[in-house]
């Protein structure tokens, strides 16, 4: 399993456990076709909204929780997050059924968008992992996408997100994506500006230098 998700894996699980608490709504925005992330956060959420811009991802996502033949074996990632935080593998069966349990909609999300999901729609635990980093590239349209961003969370609702630092540009499946160069700085002062209480921290992921960064921040916060 990669560091980075090593460390997301038990961050994540630390983080939850202190808040001690379960979240009636979620959302994931920016899933991707990736499940590890949502894996992670599924026992402490009862309804987990999943959202992309791109239609195949959430019709990705659609197959595996259909449990169709085509759909992609998550199984080998969610044993290592499982490992990854100290939990005994014949975990996996009932946390890939939390998974499926927690999954409600499949939303078509635009964070380019003043109303990314087209509504005044808030929940009360919103995780995204990479996304708006990629969403847009300059420092002003990064901090409108991650105003919208935060503007799903609803009043003392928490937010945890992954975000790849000092990095203009990054490397997957041998093709280069531009992204918003950024550091800690651009975080916390804009999560303060929109009223969160947060932490950011960085850590490191020499996994990725080839790749195009070797650091990655995590921030935790919550909406007073
Ligand atoms: C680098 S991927 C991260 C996927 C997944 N969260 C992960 O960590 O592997 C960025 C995601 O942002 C999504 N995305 C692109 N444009 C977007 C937009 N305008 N609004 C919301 N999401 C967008 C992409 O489709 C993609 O799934």
């Amino acid at each position: 399993m990669l560091i980075t998700d090593m460390i997301l894996a038990e961050e994540s699980m630390n983080w939850l456990n202190k808040l001690g608490r379960r979240f009636a709504t979620a959302i994931d925005v920016g899933t991707g076709p990736v499940l590890e992330y949502p894996f992670m956060f599924a026992p402490f959420v009862q309804k987990y909204d999943l959202s992309d811009y791109v239609e195949n991802n959430l019709l990705a996502v659609r197959r595996w929780v259909d449990r169709a033949p085509q759909a992609h074996d998550w199984n080998p990632i969610f044993r290592g997050v499982l490992r990854a935080q100290g939990q005994s593998i014949d975990l996996l069966e009932g946390r890939s059924r939390d998974l499926r349990c927690a999954i409600g909609e499949l939303r078509k999300i635009d964070l380019r968008q003043p109303e990314p999901l087209g509504t005044n729609a808030q929940y009360d635990l919103v995780t995204s992992f990479f996304c708006t980093e990629c969403v847009d590239v300059t420092p002003e349209g990064w901090a409108q996408c991650k105003k919208r961003l935060l503007g799903l969370v609803a009043p003392g609702g928490a937010f945890f997100s992954a975000i790849v630092q000092n990095c203009n540009q990054y490397r997957i499946l041998g093709l280069w994506f531009p992204t918003c160069n950024l550091n800690p700085h651009h975080l916390t002062g804009l999560l303060d500006d929109e009223g969160f209480t947060a932490e950011v921290n960085s850590y490191a992921c020499p996994e990725f230098a080839d790749s195009g960064f070797s650091q990655f921040m995590v921030v935790k916060a919550i909406r007073k």
